[in-house]
């Protein structure tokens, strides 16, 4: 099973970057994790953009979220809220309009932020966001605390219990193999 994950943060130290990056350590045998660029390639989404051929960025991408069995994002929160480069991917995701190609994929949302509260509401936002276009959302949070310090010299999570629970993409029904949604 292929996973891919997407980084709300375009940050070079980012800390949900490594959180994906410990979830990708961590997974069982048979699930892999690709850590991707596409969140800081993609333009604004633009409705005047949406002309053959699409722009390459929003091709490759596209095509990666078609090809995957799960997305794993990982996002800081700004401002009580998801990223807008996070927002800005998951428009493009739920285009072309009427035939998402979000639309079916299994999505579960992390995130880790400095404060005590784990990026807790941008993760419940990108749920809510990514339900709305159709993606089959793991119902599961995952919110890394105090993050800064919650990560080892070795890139993985200090606390067990977290470190067990960073990909949950692969839990989600009809996430555990075939992706469902098949389109023709
Ligand atoms: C514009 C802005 C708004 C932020 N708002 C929040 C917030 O609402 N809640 C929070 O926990 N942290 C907030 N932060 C702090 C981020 O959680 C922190 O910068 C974090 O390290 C960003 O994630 P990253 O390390 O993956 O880039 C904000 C940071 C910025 C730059």
């Amino acid at each position: 099973m292929h996973v891919l994950g997407l980084c709300g943060s375009l940050r070079r130290d980012s800390l949900n970057r490594r959180l994906l990056a410990a979830a990708a350590r961590s997974l069982p045998d048979g699930v892999t994790l690709e850590p991707s660029d596409h969140v800081a390639a993609l333009p604004l989404f633009d409705e005047d953009l949406e002309v053959e051929p699409l722009p390459e960025a929003v091709s490759r991408f596209h095509a990666a979220v078609l090809a995957t069995d799960a997305i794993l994002v990982a996002s800081p929160e700004y401002n009580g809220s998801l990223t807008g480069p996070l927002k800005n991917a998951l428009d493009w995701a739920s285009r072309p309009g009427g035939d998402a190609v979000l639309q079916g994929t299994p999505l579960a949302v992390v995130g880790a932020s400095p404060s005590r509260f784990g990026a807790a509401w941008a993760q419940a936002e990108t749920r809510r966001i990514a339900d709305r276009i159709g993606a089959r959302v793991v119902p599961l949070e995952l919110a890394v605390a105090n993050a800064p310090d919650a990560f080892t010299a070795a890139g993985d999570l200090r606390d067990p219990d977290l470190a067990g629970a960073t990909a949950p993409a692969h839990r989600c029904p009809g996430g555990s193999g075939e992706r469902a949604h098949q389109r023709g």
